[in-house]
């Protein structure tokens, strides 16, 4: 098994039909922990999406051609080739993104996770044979990959996202071109670095950094050879990309933002509440989509709540991602600052209150935010309505079960949800009415391979992981034989 450094897996160009791909045009890649400029990234251009589409479609016969014991074989090499140098692929992206070096290999333990899934998966799935229609005929359902996929993924998961939804595809039959997001583009090169490595055949799986996000979005969208396109994003931008398949016609499965809800019930086990819920809200300091942006706590147990808080958030270590101990690192950019500051400024002017935080840690640098508590916070405010994506928490009140599921589920968005109680009658009354495509119960922590990630109302369309996701990169062919005396 290869072993690499962080400066052996940092690769810095285009990587389509298993080369790696130069431009003259270049982009730079910062360190959002102190601004240091870590690499100058190739560029890639509406041409060079094009030429990596024509490198999947000519990649597409041979790896459908494959047995899926050969495929799953590739992948569980990938997979192992992932783990075996998850300590410098989580260094190289604690640079780029921000987050705890044990937080990033985490996530590349995440990520890899799966590529061993879908591996499973791609020998296990199978069509249908159905009931005869006619003594002559006979009839089944055969799934097979769709074709040449496309996707855009985040930079707040540089790895996981990508693996995601790359395996399902691999699993399936398909071959695949991603372009990863601006901001992180190094962790998904170094997956590039491995795949080749391990045999992956060239032009299955492409890479295409860029900064021309709109111009490089509307060749992965409208492209003809393309059949699938899948995003993880904004509600905003995943709107406008869905928008541009429809032409095309083309299969989409979309993630996209969340305003999730964790409502603390009087008859919660406190202990269990407060830990579940800061293990939701300060992963990867708040910028993930299925982060707590709401927490609604029955007015009977507010104070004890606020205490409670106010002494977790005392303790929690804020820092740069490469040091010891730390909970959470910077914000990936100023723009992400200036929104924490004005959503909370917005809240303030309204008559919210700031119990702690609520400020830049300038002795750390100008991204790094304080773990916040904020309090008397109602449901018209924006801190409320948007996705804060940040380490606040801002705390409501409500005084009756039908009051936390009116609060909890007034919103457009409907992709995680989470409540703390101990009574089985409400856990079940509740789980059944609350708006969201994933739901943790006495539980902060929900994603896993095993589990279906995706989100319900203008949270998205379709499923990543699980048995499930499989599906979203195959087309159904149903078949009939004739002929039969
Ligand atoms: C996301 O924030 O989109 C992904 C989070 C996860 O997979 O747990």
């Amino acid at each position: 098994m290869p072993q690499h450094t962080v400066r052996s897996l940092l690769k810095v160009d285009a990587f389509i039909d298993g080369n790696w791909i130069p431009s003259e045009q270049r982009f730079s890649v910062y360190n959002p922990a102190n601004g240091e400029l870590i690499a100058e990234v190739c560029d890639a251009d509406p041409a060079l999406a094009e030429r990596a589409i024509d490198a999947a479609y000519k990649a597409l016969g041979p790896w459908q051609a494959k047995t899926a014991k050969e495929r799953a074989e590739l992948m569980r090499a990938w997979y192992q080739a992932i783990v075996a140098n998850k300590q410098a692929l989580g260094e190289l992206m604690s640079r780029e993104q921000g987050k705890p070096i044990a937080e990033a290999v985490g996530e590349i333990e995440y990520g890899a996770s799966f590529i061993d899934w879908f591996a499973g998966e791609a020998e296990r799935h199978h069509g249908e044979v159905l009931a005869r229609s006619a003594a002559d005929k006979r009839s089944w359902i055969s799934k097979q990959g769709i074709g040449v996929c496309t996707a855009i993924t985040p930079w707040n998961f540089p790895n996981a996202m990508i693996t995601r939804k790359v395996a399902p595809a691999l699993a399936a039959g398909c071959t695949i071109v991603v372009k990863p997001a601006q901001l992180t583009p190094l962790s998904a090169l170094a997956l590039m670095q491995l795949a080749a490595e391990v045999g992956i055949p060239q032009g299955v799986i492409n890479m295409l950094p860029s900064s021309q996000a709109k111009a490089i979005g509307k060749v992965l969208t409208e492209h003809p050879r393309v059949r699938k396109f899948t995003f993880t994003g904004s509600t905003e931008v995943g709107k406008q990309l869905m928008a541009q398949c429809s032409s095309g016609m083309k299969k989409v499965s979309m993630e996209l933002g969340g305003n999730a809800p964790f409502i603390i019930f009087d008859d919660a086990d406190l202990d269990l509440a407060i830990e579940q819920l800061l293990a939701a809200k300060f992963r990867n300091a708040g910028q993930t989509c299925i982060s707590v942006n709401r927490v609604l706590v029955h007015d009977s147990i507010i104070s004890e709540v606020e205490q409670r808080l106010l002494r977790a958030l005392a303790e929690l270590q804020v820092g740069p991602g490469d040091k010891e101990g730390i909970d959470y690192g910077p914000l990936i950019n100023q723009a992400a600052i200036d929104k924490a500051q004005k959503l909370q400024q917005q809240a303030v002017d309204a008559g919210a209150k700031v119990l702690c935080g609520g400020d830049v840690l300038h002795q750390l640098g100008p991204l790094f935010y304080a773990p916040t508590l904020i309090t008397a916070v109602t449901p018209t405010m924006a801190i409320s309505q948007e996705e804060i994506f940040a380490p606040i928490l801002a705390l409501q009140q409500f005084n009756s079960e039908a009051e936390a599921l009116e609060l909890a589920n007034a919103t457009p968005f409907g992709l995680a949800g989470y409540f703390c109680s101990s009574d089985y009658r409400r856990i079940a009354r509740v789980a059944e009415q609350l708006q969201c495509g994933m739901l943790g119960i006495n539980a902060g922590a929900i994603s896993h391979a095993y589990n279906a990630f995706g989100g319900v109302k203008e949270s998205g369309i379709g499923v990543e992981g699980s048995s499930l996701g499989l599906a979203e990169y195959q087309v159904t062919k149903t078949i009939t034989l004739g002929g039969f005396e």
